[in-house]
């Protein structure tokens, strides 16, 4: 399975003790334009060495060191001289681990606190003596290891920071990776660039170029095939690799009727009228309302579309038999989710695409499998693509078919659409499309008793859904103003036929999913 993957390049590796820490420290550490990586705190003194980054940073995690099972490093790390950024929990383990103590809490200290300086710092040399930090911990640092020197404290950590510029390691009980801790983005770039001596060098510009590179070193003049979706990744993938290879890559994208208004005209016009990209346009409407006619269930509505999609997708890439690639739009996240670099290409191309066969021969090219979100969007814009598609909301691969509760017919994705479409729109002139993580509608599968014009109707109602987020694992409901969501409601009950009512879905993920159905 042929990835595309990272060329030579100084890279961070930020070593995960667990939950979320270790994705925001490696964000901010590329939004430094450093390079980095997660790795499991699991990670042998030998890998690290063959991996040979320019720094580590150990993340923060929710255990204590004194529990069993604590995850812990493999000492000898501490001892091969790589510049390393202790944080949180990372802060208390190298404290452990060299010989400091690290004192059970009584109280811990959360939120905003005021950290002190205390003596001579590398790291800290150049913030003010007294500034706002963010703690989350229990246990606390009470002696730093022989060797190291403690620089700052706050009210219930003696050891809020400490350091051993011999062995180049500093140590940070607060979190600068968070907005709340001022100059945290700082902190990191001093140690970064600083004492760790990085270069500042990964650019939108830098990723282009070296992926365009990889890409063409992996494919040379094979052709390859990619699936698109109207999806930014898809979108962006597809970009690359026509960057990259040119007229031997066909786009695919096969249209099932369940898109939002006007999407699919968008991607035929960007792809192949904009970028000059071979596109197959397989208007395969027809077949998914017939598969969908008297399903109910959701669980079956998913199944029914994904079945339909992969028949129709393998129909129509089939008659390309000289292609050896897939492309695929699988980002950083999925990997890191489905548990490391290796073996999650497969796990994310079943999803993907909505579950490709076993048996594929097709090798698999993921030119977007080291990027978070935010850098396949600059990357997007880099390489041309309109903001309508870079700036695009996630959309659900079975599209509108879950966001249509009951059965999904022709007339009810038109009713969707339109509704959907106002919302969209009305976010976009309220200038808040960059701060809503999703905004779209959803049509219920009941009626309810209105009066229009003196006269009574029987119609569906509209649900608004928006919400916010980072990352489509947690949500809470947008506070929407309310003379936007009256522009909404009013829009949508005059402009649409077949609605006369509009509600607007108030609760949060967890409980509520983003998606319906
Ligand atoms: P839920 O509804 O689980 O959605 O809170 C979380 C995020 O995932 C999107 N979503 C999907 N994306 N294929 C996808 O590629 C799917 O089948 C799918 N279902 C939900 C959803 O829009 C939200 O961003």
């Amino acid at each position: 399975m042929g990835a595309v993957n990272s060329v030579a390049r100084p890279t961070v590796l930020v070593v995960d003790f667990g939950a979320q820490y270790a994705q925001l420290i490696a964000r901010r550490v590329r939004e430094a334009s450093v390079y980095s990586e997660i790795v499991s705190h699991r990670i042998s003194v030998d890998e690290v060495q063959r991996r040979a980054p320019a720094a580590i940073i150990l993340s923060g995690g929710p255990k204590s060191v004194h529990v069993d099972g604590a995850p812990l490093l493999d000492p000898r790390i501490y001892e091969l001289g790589i510049p390393m950024l202790g944080i949180c929990y990372g802060c208390q383990l190298i404290a452990q681990q060299l010989g400091g103590v690290v004192a059970r809490g009584s109280t811990g200290e959360y939120g905003r606190t005021v950290l002190s300086r205390d003596g001579e710092s590398n790291l800290l040399s150049e913030f003010p003596d007294v500034f706002d930090v963010w703690m989350s911990h229990f246990d606390a640092v009470s002696a730093a290891p022989s060797g190291f020197r403690v620089t700052a404290r706050t009210p219930e950590a003696p050891v809020a920071a400490m350091e051993d510029g011999k062995r180049k390691i500093w140590a940070v009980q607060f979190h600068p990776e968070v907005v709340h801790t001022s100059n945290g983005q700082r902190l990191l770039e001093r140690f970064l660039v600083d004492l760790a001596g990085i270069e500042p060098k990964w650019t939108t510009a830098s990723v282009r170029d070296s992926q365009v590179a990889a890409i063409k070193s992996q494919i040379g003049t094979q052709r390859a095939i990619c699936g698109l979706s109207g999806g930014v990744d898809s979108a962006v993938a597809a970009a690359l690799v026509h960057r990259a290879i040119g007229a031997n890559l066909t786009c695919v994208y096969v249209d099932t009727g369940l898109m939002r208004k006007n999407e699919s005209d968008q991607v035929v016009e960007t792809f192949k009228r904009n970028l000059g990209i071979e596109l197959l346009h397989v208007d395969a409407a027809d077949e998914f309302f017939d598969k969908l006619a008297g399903v109910t269930e959701p669980e079956q509505k998913r199944k029914v579309i994904g079945e339909t999609f992969v028949r129709i997708f393998e129909r129509h890439t089939g008659g390309i038999t000289d292609a050896t690639f897939l492309v695929q739009g699988t980002l950083y996240p999925d990997v890191i989710e489905s548990g490391g670099r290796d073996g999650a290409s497969t796990i994310k191309s079943h999803h993907n695409v909505g579950g490709l066969p076993d048996d594929m021969t097709l090798q698999l090219c993921e030119p977007l499998r080291d990027l978070f979100k935010d850098e396949v969007r600059a990357l997007g814009s880099a390489l041309g693509l309109p903001d309508e598609i870079v700036w695009r909301q996630p959309f659900p691969g079975p599209g509108l078919g879950v966001r249509i509760i009951g059965e999904v017919t022709r007339d009810k994705v038109r009713i969707l659409q339109d509704a959907d479409a106002i919302v969209r729109e009305e976010i976009r002139a309220a200038g808040l499309e960059r701060d809503i993580w999703q905004a779209f509608a959803v049509l219920a599968d009941i009626r309810s008793v209105g009066v229009m014009g003196d006269e009574r109707t029987y119609a569906r109602p509209i649900i608004i859904r928006a919400v916010t987020s980072d990352d489509a694992m947690t949500a809470d409901w947008a506070r929407l103003p309310h003379e936007l969501l009256a522009r909404m409601s009013t829009r949508i009950v005059n402009e649409v036929d077949g609605v006369n009512r509009v509600a607007y879905d108030i609760t949060s993920k967890p409980p509520g999913t983003i998606e319906w159905e």
